[in-house]
């Protein structure tokens, strides 16, 4: 795997790599087994967003592998002046073996992708969230002992977190389905790809149609980060979409959550709904650090 720029670039069969290698990471990192797999690599982490799980999973990560992150935050970088990402690209690739970037547009990290020679790994764009849908996808296995032939249901916005889980979902063998507003629909290139699964996507206007048989049951923040100006609108949009208990009845009775954090409580998810689940959520949460340092290896190195 050269870069991880989008879940719509991976095959099944990098998916399924990545969460066997994600497993056996963690079971050596919990028995004092050490994995220098990244000695002597520089990784820079590029954030023009806020974060705190990306950063901290990603610094602690690549220590753990006997590498080196550097922080970059594009308010101190010449790209946060205007450089172009272009030249960017092709001067970070000459100290660097690897580049994490947070940023808004999808265009940008592809154009890191196309212009420099390194490895790009996608750390959050307005399009999708890769390297938190494979550590949902990790969680949801190590809970329910398997991905395939599960239901998952997305209730909220379609931004980078359904678009990407659609994605992610599909390719694991998994059924999705969503529930949005109106005016807030998954990326076309989402929507594209899943009509080639047929009945295994489906989308659904009201939460609780979509809700029903569910193994698990995700959400995330009504207005994302650089939507802060869209909070108030987005309120009333979102008004009939949180996911409580009422909700939680309509989905099987083991359902699992999943919220990629941070959390509004009170909005997206009530505090029952997610204090009832917090192990499932805050599991997932730390399944970023293993997940990434999977995707890590197999991005920077040849093992
Ligand atoms: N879930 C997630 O990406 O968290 P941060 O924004 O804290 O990195
Ligand atoms: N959709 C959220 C995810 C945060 C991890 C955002 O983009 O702000």
């Amino acid at each position: 795997m050269k870069h991880l720029l989008k879940m719509l670039d991976l095959t099944s069969e990098e998916v399924v790599d990545i969460l066997n290698l994600a497993d056996q990471l963690k079971y050596e990192q919990k028995h004092g087994i050490p994995h220098k797999l990244l000695e002597g690599k520089s990784l820079g982490l590029i954030f023009e967003k806020a974060s705190t799980r990306t950063r901290v999973s990603f610094e602690v990560g690549m220590y753990q592998l006997g590498g080196q992150p550097i922080f970059l935050s594009s308010k101190d970088m010449q790209i946060g002046r205007g450089e172009p990402v272009q030249d960017t690209a092709r001067v970070l690739s000459r100290y660097l073996d690897g580049i994490m970037i947070r940023t808004f547009e999808q265009a940008e990290v592809e154009a890191l992708a196309e212009y420099g020679s390194i490895p790009i790994i996608n750390g959050l764009t307005d399009f999708c969230h890769p390297c938190q849908i494979l550590a949902d996808l990790m969680t949801i296995r190590e809970y329910k002992g398997k991905l395939d032939g599960l239901k998952m249901c997305f209730i909220g916005d379609g931004n980078n977190m359904m678009n990407s889980l659609i994605v992610g979902a599909l390719k694991t063998g998994m059924s999705i389905s969503v529930a949005c507003p109106e005016g807030y629909e998954p990326h076309k290139d989402v929507l594209d790809f899943a009509k080639e699964y047929g009945e295994k996507f489906s989308m659904f206007r009201t939460p609780q149609e979509a809700v029903v048989d569910a193994d698990v049951v995700i959400t995330d923040v009504w207005a994302s980060m650089g939507q802060e100006g869209e909070a108030e609108k987005r309120k009333k949009a979102f008004a009939g979409y949180q996911v409580n208990a009422e909700l939680m009845a309509l989905a099987k009775p083991d359902a699992m959550v999943q919220h990629c954090l941070p959390a509004h409580r009170g909005e997206e998810i009530t505090e029952d709904v997610f204090e009832a689940h917090a192990d499932e959520i805050f599991e997932e949460a730390e399944n970023r650090l293993h997940a990434q340092k999977a995707v890590m290896v197999r991005c920077l190195s040849d093992k």
